[in-house]
């Protein structure tokens, strides 16, 4: 079923999760790699017009997977209350981290000095405010590696609850 029931992760939940999982994780490792080649050279240039574009992209799919959540019913988790409410404030950790983490790098765009072209036709307009794009940029930096603690945490929580068998109930990882 593509909507979530009381229970269960529907089909839709389940792609953004994965898509998005797939992007997050893309993006950290390109913004890791983008600074090792010559600067101003071929693809070190190349390199970060894949990472803002894709982080772009990344930001629409937050929002319509922020929209399809809050119309859909959360499934339950089947876990004890306290436990419930753990994994719930987990959850919007994330979701936090990485809404915080994609205007930080919205707002390193929109304060530099130039303009930026995006590939889906739309430009940046560059602010040109220096001190705004270094503090964009510094806290971007930041949060990047603070985003994959939580992420680090959320992996070792799937596997203790796996470990426990109390895992998958919600069926976020169900083939079907
Ligand atoms: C291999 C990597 C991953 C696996 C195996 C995985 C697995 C899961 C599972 C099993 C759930 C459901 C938890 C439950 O039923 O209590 C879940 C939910 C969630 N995951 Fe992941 N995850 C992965 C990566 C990520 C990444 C990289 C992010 C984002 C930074 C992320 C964000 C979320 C969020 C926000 C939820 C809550 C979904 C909702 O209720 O809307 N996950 N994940
Ligand atoms: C969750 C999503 C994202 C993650 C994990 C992420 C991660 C990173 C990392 C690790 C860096 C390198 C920081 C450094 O060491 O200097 C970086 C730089 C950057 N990111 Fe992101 N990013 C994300 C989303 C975005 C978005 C949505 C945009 C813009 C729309 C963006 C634009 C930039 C820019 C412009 C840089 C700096 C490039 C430079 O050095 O000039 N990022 N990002």
């Amino acid at each position: 079923m593509l909507r979530n029931t009381p229970s269960q992760y529907g089909l839709v939940a389940r792609l953004l999760h994965h898509l998005m999982a797939l992007l997050v994780l893309g993006l950290f490792l390109l913004g890791l790699v983008m600074d090792l080649p010559e600067k101003g050279g071929a693809l070190a240039s190349a390199l970060k017009a894949l990472h803002l574009n894709l982080g772009t992209l990344a930001m629409l799919l937050l929002i319509l997977r922020s929209l399809w959540r809050a119309s859909n019913p959360i499934p339950e988790a089947g876990l004890s209350a306290p436990n419930a409410r753990w994994a719930h404030i987990g959850h919007l950790a994330l979701y936090g981290a990485m809404a915080l983490q994609m205007l930080l790098g919205l707002l390193i765009l929109l304060s530099r000095s130039r303009d930026t072209p995006l590939w889906w036709g739309l430009t940046l307009p560059g602010a040109g405010w220096s001190w705004l794009h270094k503090a964009a940029e510094e806290a971007h930096q930041w949060l990047a590696w603070g985003l994959m603690a939580l992420v680090a945490g959320h992996l070792v929580m799937v596997l203790v609850h796996k470990a426990k068998g109390d895992s998958s109930q919600r069926g976020m990882l169900k083939r079907d």
